[in-house]
């Protein structure tokens, strides 16, 4: 019989039989076949099997055959078993071909996401060999290969990896997904637009329930009303994905006129569309709010006169609540002169050190070549360059701006303030309670915390050189830290009696504790690396007589500071806590900076989304 018909034609037999009726035989025959099939060669011999058991064999005989297409629910996986079929996309065509064993439609299955593409028989007789979703959900999903690899025209367009989601809820487990590794910008956003779920503040139910949309993309195909539901889920999407962007810019938008044209160019296509497509009138208002709020006479003005960020505040500033300083703010610098004396001018938060080396000159009237100067307490001296932007946010806490000539460099002292305080203040704190500090200490953190932009994080990261924008209010957040730091090591060292030092210490040690209550961590952790500096570390007499009852809050505060095996005993500490809370800003710092150096921003042409996750 065998020889009558010949291999291949028994073996499509078997495979049409119901996977029920399949005998030991039949399956090891399938199984041997599964042997030489390239998309499976990855799989262990125990997966293949299974699949044995329930592989399916299906053939078409035309070209031109859809399989499937782009938008529907995924319901099998495939692999080629003879002929070729065309991916091809909605408003792009065919974007690759595959052959006998590649497989295909795996996407949908794993991210119960709508199909990514069509599939088209690319000529006659084409066999493939299928599993459904239920088999492939128990036998393959877990198992399949890690990395997919998505085509256009022979270039690699989108990377994806399987990685385990932690259950959201309660009764969804665990399971895997593929996430975008990298991607050129515009598959990304597709991907994006494909799998996102509708938010649930655009409260129509019709948007979340109809994530499929059977048979309308291949253009004949679909009655106009299906067709309409397509394009108004589509520009729905888009819509709320747009609007979820500019929800997270924030008042980042208004110093981004390139963004803000483009909200202002979809604002004009929805209103338009809107009056066809009725169903997306419910999203233009949100969208002409966003659009409105920055009109254009508004974004001028508001750019000229803004609040001005007095460089060394007295306190008397601390009575209005803090705003977020932006790019296009003004400042008042204080900038010295080697005798000493000062000017006071008035300069964009983005001046560079040449804007304000010529202000300085403008307003003495100099026309001499002129160097600036970061001057330390110390008396450390960095000449700043003229291209360096935003030149205030590299002084530190007892820093400041010098103006001079080259011949007078050598000579620049720093002023007396600079010093620092020569008395302590602790007979004024001693009187508050631990509580009461802790608590307006969070309270200052917190305003300044807040006013910081997830941007500046990526501003700081990458340079800001590069991006020519302000990263102050991150600036202002991490100086404070080094000021409590400072803080507490001054007011150790200017406290010249062994019993009131070991008071401060009890009352530092609990001013932490209740920082650490209110998690601010940020400054639980400056007073702590306070305590930590040799300065006081060395105070042996001081700590001896420190009641064991502190030395042990000490001691586990400070383990909390060990960095070994990537500070892990801090991570788990802030793991277990819930949000809000004040983070360390230095280790978050470090950790950026890390991944940015130790990651490609760009493989092989594609953006490294994994690494900006
Ligand atoms: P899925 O989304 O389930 O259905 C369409 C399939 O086409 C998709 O899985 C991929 O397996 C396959 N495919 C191949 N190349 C591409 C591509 N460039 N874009 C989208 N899908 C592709």
């Amino acid at each position: 019989f065998l020889s009558q018909i010949g291999p291949d034609a028994h073996m499509r037999m078997i495979l049409r039989k119901p996977p029920g009726q399949r005998t030991a035989e039949d399956l090891e025959i399938i199984y041997d076949e599964l042997l030489h099939i390239k998309a499976l060669s990855h799989l262990s011999n125990t997966v293949k099997r299974e699949l044995a058991g329930v592989l399916i064999f299906e053939s078409h005989a035309k070209a031109g055959t859809v399989l499937f297409n782009q938008g529907e629910e995924g319901t099998s996986w495939y692999i080629i078993q003879k002929g070729s079929v065309n991916v091809v996309i909605y408003g792009k065509g065919v974007v690759c071909t595959l052959h006998e064993g590649d497989d295909f439609g795996k996407l949908a299955l794993v991210n119960d996401a709508p199909r990514a593409a069509s599939i088209v028989l690319r000529e006659d007789n084409c066999h493939f060999l299928r599993v459904d979703k239920e088999d492939f959900n128990r036998i393959l999903r877990d198992v399949e290969a890690n990395t997919v690899r998505l085509k256009e025209h022979d270039q690699d367009v989108l990377v994806l990896q399987k990685s385990l989601r932690p259950s959201s809820h309660g009764n969804i487990p665990a399971h895997f997904k593929y996430t975008v590794m990298s991607g050129g910008p515009e598959k990304i956003l597709e991907h994006l637009l494909e799998t996102m779920r509708l938010d649930i503040h655009f409260s129509d139910p019709a948007s979340c329930a109809l994530p499929f949309w059977p048979n309308i993309l291949l253009a004949s195909q679909g009655s106009e009303q299906e067709r309409l539901d397509y394009a108004v889920a589509s520009k729905r999407r888009v819509l709320s994905l747009a609007l979820r962007w500019s929800a997270l810019q924030g008042h980042h938008l208004l110093e981004d006129d390139t963004a803000l044209s483009f909200l202002e160019e979809l604002h004009g296509f929805v209103s338009n569309d809107a009056r066809v497509l009725r169903p997306l009138k419910e999203l233009l208002p949100e969208l002409e709010r966003i659009v409105k709020q920055y009109p254009d006479d508004a974004r001028t003005s508001q750019k000229k006169h803004k609040v001005l960020l007095r460089q060394f505040s007295s306190g008397e500033e601390r009575l209005a609540k803090k705003q977020p300083i932006r790019s296009f703010d003004d400042i008042l610098l204080k900038v010295y002169c080697s005798d000493h004396t000062y000017t006071t001018i008035r300069v964009p938060v983005l001046a560079t050190g040449r804007e304000v080396t010529a202000a300085v000159a403008d307003k003495l009237g100099s026309t001499e070549e002129l160097l600036l100067i970061n001057l330390s307490a110390s008396g450390e001296r960095q000449i700043l360059k003229p291209n360096d932007v935003s030149v205030f946010q590299s002084l530190g806490v007892n820093g400041r701006l010098f103006v001079c000539s080259r011949e007078q460099l050598d000579s620049l002292n720093p002023l007396p303030e600079q010093e620092g305080p020569s008395t302590g203040s602790m007979s004024s704190f001693e009187l508050m309670s631990s509580k009461d500090l802790a608590f307006q200490m969070t309270q200052y953190d917190w305003e300044l915390f807040s006013c910081v932009h997830e941007y500046e994080l990526v501003y700081h990261t990458f340079g800001r050189q590069a991006y020519r924008r302000s990263t102050a209010n991150l600036d202002l957040f991490l100086k404070r830290f080094n000021q409590v730091q400072l803080w507490v090591v001054t007011e150790v060292c200017l406290c010249g009696t062994l019993s009131k030092r070991v008071q401060l210490l009890k009352k530092f040690i609990k001013i932490a504790a209740h920082c650490r209550e209110f998690k601010n961590l940020n400054s639980f952790f400056a007073i702590i690396m306070g305590m930590c500096n040799p300065a006081v570390s060395r105070l042996s007499q001081t700590w001896e007589k420190l009641p064991s009852k502190f030395k042990k809050f000490y001691a586990e505060f400070e383990s909390l500071l060990d960095p070994s095996r990537n500070h892990r005993a801090y991570r788990l500490t802030v793991a277990k806590m819930e949000p809000p809370i004040i983070p360390f800003m230095p280790l978050l710092i470090k950790d950026m900076t890390f991944t940015h150096e130790g990651n490609k921003t760009f493989i092989d042409g594609l953006v490294n989304f994994e690494k900006m996750l």
